[in-house]
């Protein structure tokens, strides 16, 4: 990764005004974690060529080979209640969906509530963190992975992982996304903040959304339940319509979502 080349597009006020990029880290959310304990502004990014523990959502890991893709992590400072924090996570996705689109190409979706999604597989994964000081956010940390220029996926995840590179068919600048992300972010956060609510982004979520009007299995601890997708509230909780007609709004924190006939 070459940082002339990000700071050289960038166009923030304030997030990236310092980007660290390692050679290795354990994980990037982990680094920002530490960054944040040691009093780091908001708007640092922590940027790894790769990662020996990268870590995705529900205790997964995160594979991270060297050089190929983006693992970035943007640490925040918001000022507003704990409970708004996974909100973040939703723009965050818009970010990166407007950062990778390309025109000719195939628009990526946005699967409930963060992954990036093109063809049906993933690109881009979001691990929101959260550092408390009594009841209030001490600091957010919104850690991203998105494939760049990965072509060879282990076996496990073939069917359900893809990058830019395969689905667009021609290597990626990952400089430029990193650049386009961190603008866009920074302008859906600075909005979020004067109106903290998801509506001025909910259109174009769920335009993006590729759970919208679908079926889908909603996974609670200890029971499973189908239903059809119907847009997000304002709070970023997932619409989804019983068959028999009931509505409800699903968190993210509690259950997960996956399509009735597969991942998406
Ligand atoms: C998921 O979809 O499960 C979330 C994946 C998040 C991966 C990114 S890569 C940069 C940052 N550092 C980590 O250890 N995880 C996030």
């Amino acid at each position: 990764m070459r940082r002339q080349e990000i700071v050289s597009r960038l166009r923030t006020g304030w997030m990236g005004r310092e980007i660290r990029i390692l050679e290795e880290a354990d994980s990037t959310n982990l680094r920002a974690k530490a960054a944040a304990g040691e009093g780091a502004d908001a708007g640092l990014v922590i940027l790894a060529e790769q990662q020996t523990d990268g870590r995705g959502r529900r205790g997964r890991a995160w594979q991270s080979p060297a050089g190929e893709n983006i693992y970035m992590t943007v640490l925040l400072r918001p000022d507003f209640e704990p409970e708004k924090a996974p909100m973040l996570t939703l723009l965050a996705a818009c970010a990166a969906a407007r950062a990778v689109k390309s025109p000719g190409k195939r628009q990526p979706q946005i699967k409930w509530p963060n992954d990036l999604i093109i063809n049906g597989k993933k690109i881009c994964g979001i691990l929101t963190e959260m550092g408390m000081k009594g009841e209030c956010t001490e600091y957010v940390i919104v850690g991203i992975g998105i494939n760049c220029n990965q072509t060879d996926f282990p076996e496990e995840l073939r069917n359900r992982a893809t990058s830019l590179k395969c689905e667009y068919g021609c290597e990626v600048c990952r400089e430029e996304i990193v650049a386009r992300f961190l603008e866009e972010f920074e302008s859906l956060y600075e909005e979020f903040e004067k109106r903290k609510s998801l509506e001025f982004i909910q259109d174009e979520y769920e335009t993006l959304l590729v759970n919208e009007g679908r079926e889908v299995c909603v996974l609670e601890p200890g029971k499973e339940w189908t239903g059809t997708a119907a847009g997000i509230t304002e709070t970023g909780e997932l619409i989804v319509k019983k068959d028999s007609g009931e509505i409800c709004e699903i968190s993210s924190g509690e259950v997960s979502v996956r399509g009735v006939y597969g991942y998406v």
